[in-house]
């Protein structure tokens, strides 16, 4: 009778483990571990599939080396009876203490799973389940961190199974919806990358709220600052950037400092010229205020002197882009440009 009720703890206390394994393991269909090497077998060469594939890879060797050698004797799992929901699109938004994740709900899906990879090589470890749509992890902005946001979906038995195609991001987190481009969470309109045309409706609130509040810091300091060209829609930008190409007849002059049209800052809403949008402008104590305390506001300027081959146009001393308050000191002290800081290209294709 003993030796039957320590036999009967045995077996459960291996069942237990087993069903830990599963619950807490790494992001795979555990399930189903054939449609996680078809999924892999089958990833394309792009950046992402082959950080998918790495990741699907380092999990199935896990979830191998992790049975204990008894598992060996219990029957395969069975086929999961429930689908596995479809891919999710997420977006990474770091500051210098968060990380915020947030992502667009899928059908079907019971709930999400956050995996994070701190280094190059490193592990996945998982961080979240949630059936909410985002979650801030306490993970201060490193270009080292990787992100995987899955899908799961609960079977009859509880267990979780997940999107098939891993969503892995890294550093710079660019993301793409509604065809807006978004670094690290934050609007990105530059050369290469274009607004759709008919995206804007004018200043956005945050960016008006944000100049106010720098009118009257500056006028404190007795400086007057207006702005002269705010926002500017698809069209406008198109008559703007064809009335420079007529009078310097080129589009290579022009394009040394105006945006053709779905490519400007100012069909984002987030930027606007101030005083005099021009090279007379440049040093004079309006400008060197704003380069000098637009940052305290949310503000960078945006073509800084000396970094045309980075941002694609010349030194603007009256542009300023709205980024946030967080970003723009992060920014301004970095003393790079957008460009720089998150390695991107600013290029017409
Ligand atoms: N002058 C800036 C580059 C624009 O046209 O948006
Ligand atoms: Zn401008």
């Amino acid at each position: 009778m003993k030796r039957k009720l320590l036999l009967m703890i045995g077996i459960a206390a291996l069942l237990s483990g087993c069903a830990e394994e599963y619950t807490d393991g790494p992001p795979v269909t555990t399930t189903q571990p054939a449609a996680v090497t078809e999924a892999s077998s089958q990833a394309e060469t792009t950046a992402t599939e082959q950080t998918t594939a790495e990741l699907t890879t380092t999990t199935a060797e896990e979830v191998t080396r992790a049975q204990p050698t008894k598992a060996a004797a219990l029957p395969a799992p069975e086929a999961p009876k429930v689908k596995a929901p479809g891919a999710v699109s997420f977006m990474v938004s770091t500051s210098e203490k968060q990380t915020e994740i947030s992502w667009d709900s899928v059908k079907g899906a019971d709930g999400y799973t956050v995996w994070i990879k701190r280094s190059e090589g490193g592990k996945w470890e998982r961080q979240y389940d949630t059936d909410e749509l985002s979650c801030v992890l306490d993970e201060p902005r490193s270009k080292a961190n990787s992100f995987c946001v899955k899908a799961y979906r609960l079977d009859d038995n509880g267990g979780k199974v997940f999107s098939e195609k891993a969503h892995v991001s890294s550093f710079p987190y660019l993301y793409q919806k509604d065809g807006v481009t978004y670094v690290d969470g934050m609007l990105l309109v530059n050369k290469t990358y274009p607004l759709p045309a008919d995206y804007g409706d004018g200043l956005t609130e945050q960016t008006l709220a944000a100049f106010y509040e720098m009118q009257q810091a500056a006028a404190n300091d007795g400086i007057s600052l207006w702005i002269t060209s705010g926002f500017r829609s698809y069209s406008e930008q198109q008559w703007l950037y064809q009335s420079y190409v007529y009078r310097d007849g080129s589009s290579e002059s022009a394009d040394r400092y105006s945006a053709r049209a779905g490519h400007s800052e100012h069909q984002s809403g987030l930027a606007f010229d101030l005083n005099f949008a021009g090279m007379a402008f440049n040093g004079t104590p309006e400008a060197v205020w704003i380069a000098e305390n637009c940052y305290r506001f949310g503000f960078i300027i945006r073509y800084p002197e000396g970094k045309e081959d980075k941002t694609g146009y010349n030194y603007e001393s009256w542009h300023c882009r709205y980024v946030g308050k967080e970003r723009a000191k992060t920014l301004t002290e970095s003393g790079l440009t957008v460009e720089e800081f998150y390695g991107l290209t600013s290029e017409y294709s």
